[in-house]
């Protein structure tokens, strides 16, 4: 059973005999969790009392347009829009009609008219006023508009006649409000995407390392929209001056070393975005102390090769992510060491970027890249490191996707 806690149903009770179901509809809702405010037309008032709504909803309920108390508390474009959805239940024949034609004599139809929300109707009527062309017109212009409908069902009427109009029961109205209510589902929930940013550092010693201008920027717009899409978002980032984006898992690495037993860690993943700027040597004995000035010449600094975080887990035979990405940071001929990459990497993808001096790519916010893979070469232009990162991501989802969806 879906919960719809934290959700506020505006409930529009329409002059129809079943008005009296709402009675079971606001008391299924509010066992959901769902706060429930009640406007009823002059009409539903024959049918049902506001007091006995009242008191299921737990809340006053409104019954006229122009009362001035009411305009006062909460006017009626506040209080459609204070709501995620509106529902209609009983729909009759006659609002209907009023909202396919946008007119606004009351509170219900001004509310319906004034809100940007969705609107469920459950309509309920006779069998013939059904089936009258009129109101099949209106239902037709209510369905274009966007309006969700749920029922009516066939059954014997109050009125004794047979056939379609019975409003639906309160559950399946529930149903059909937990349905519209439900978030939408995003296309990379239950992915994992592990996205490494920002510089390494190696240290020298205590107080000097080697490191680089990298500021994470890139990177972090990624793992912001990977987010957006619902994946499970892990950002292995060196150190930056950068808050964590929400809704990512953060963990903090200085050097390639633990860079890559990081990424390592992390394995399995669907999808891995290497956008840090690794330092491609680090100190072959780096000194635990501070290494003082001495008299005589300056200390001869000895490097070692760092592993190639990007190679190792693309070449990995077990658990290699299905979508390898790497960055290029060139500063000249940036498509052919780009498309050298690609294959001495082993990665399905290279995100390359001028990075020379004046491109201003590294620490600032914009970014000119080209999508170099077996496929081919795609230019995009100048462009926000963040509308980078959505085309980017949008890009690998359909990569995804499509390669799962080749393999079934
Ligand atoms: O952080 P910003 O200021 O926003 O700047 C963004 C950026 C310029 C850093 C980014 O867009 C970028 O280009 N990142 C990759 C930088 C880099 O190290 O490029 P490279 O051409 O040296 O390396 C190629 C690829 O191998 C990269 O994916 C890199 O992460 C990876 N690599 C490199 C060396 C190494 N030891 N291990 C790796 O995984």
């Amino acid at each position: 059973m879906t919960s719809l806690d934290g959700k506020t149903v505006l409930l529009i009770v329409g002059g129809g005999i079943a008005a009296y179901k709402t009675h079971e509809l606001i008391r299924l809702l509010k066992t959901r969790g769902c706060s429930v405010r009640v406007i009823m037309t002059r009409a539903a008032e024959e049918f049902v009392t506001p007091l006995s709504l009242a008191s299921l909803s737990g809340d006053k309920v409104f019954t006229a347009l122009f009362s001035l108390t009411d305009e006062v508390e909460m006017g009626h474009i506040q209080l459609s829009r204070a709501a995620d959805l509106l529902v209609v239940a009983p729909a009759t024949a006659d609002l209907m009609a009023k909202m396919a034609h946008g007119l606004a004599d009351d509170l219900a139809s001004t509310a319906l008219l004034a809100t940007d929300k969705k609107v469920l109707i459950a309509p309920a009527m006779n069998v013939r006023m059904w089936r009258h062309s009129a109101t099949q017109r209106n239902l037709a212009t209510l369905r274009r508009d966007g309006i969700a409908v749920v029922g009516p069902n066939d059954g014997e009427m109050a009125c004794g006649e047979f056939g379609p109009g019975r409003m639906a029961e309160p559950a399946e109205i529930v149903d059909a409000i937990a349905g519209l209510l439900k978030p939408p589902t995003l296309p990379l929930a239950g992915k994992k995407v592990l996205i490494t940013a920002g510089p390494t550092r190696e240290p020298i010693d205590p107080v000097r390392f080697i490191s680089n201008h990298s500021s994470g920027k890139q990177g972090y717009a990624i793992a912001r929209a990977a987010v957006a899409l619902g994946a499970e978002t892990i950002l292995v980032s060196g150190p930056t001056s950068l808050p964590i984006p929400p809704g990512v898992q953060m963990m903090p690495v200085e050097t390639a070393t633990e860079m890559l037993e990081t990424c390592e860690g992390e394995l399995p993943a669907d999808i891995a975005i290497f956008a840090a700027a690794v330092a491609d040597w680090r100190i072959a004995q780096h000194s635990d102390e501070k290494i003082k000035k001495g008299k005589g010449n300056p200390p001869t600094l000895s490097l070692t090769e760092n592993p190639d975080i990007l190679k190792t887990v693309a070449t990995r035979k077990a658990d290699r992510p299905q979508i390898v990405v790497g960055f290029a940071a060139e500063t000249g001929n940036v498509i052919k060491h780009a498309a050298d990459k690609l294959t001495r990497k082993g990665c399905d993808l290279i995100v390359a970027n001028d990075v020379s001096a004046e491109s201003g790519v590294f620490g600032g916010d914009h970014n000119k890249v080209h999508l170099v893979s077996s496929s081919g070469i795609e230019s995009w232009p100048d462009m926000s490191k963040d509308d980078v990162a959505h085309k980017l991501m949008e890009h690998l989802t359909v990569m995804l996707l499509s390669s799962q969806e080749a393999a079934r």
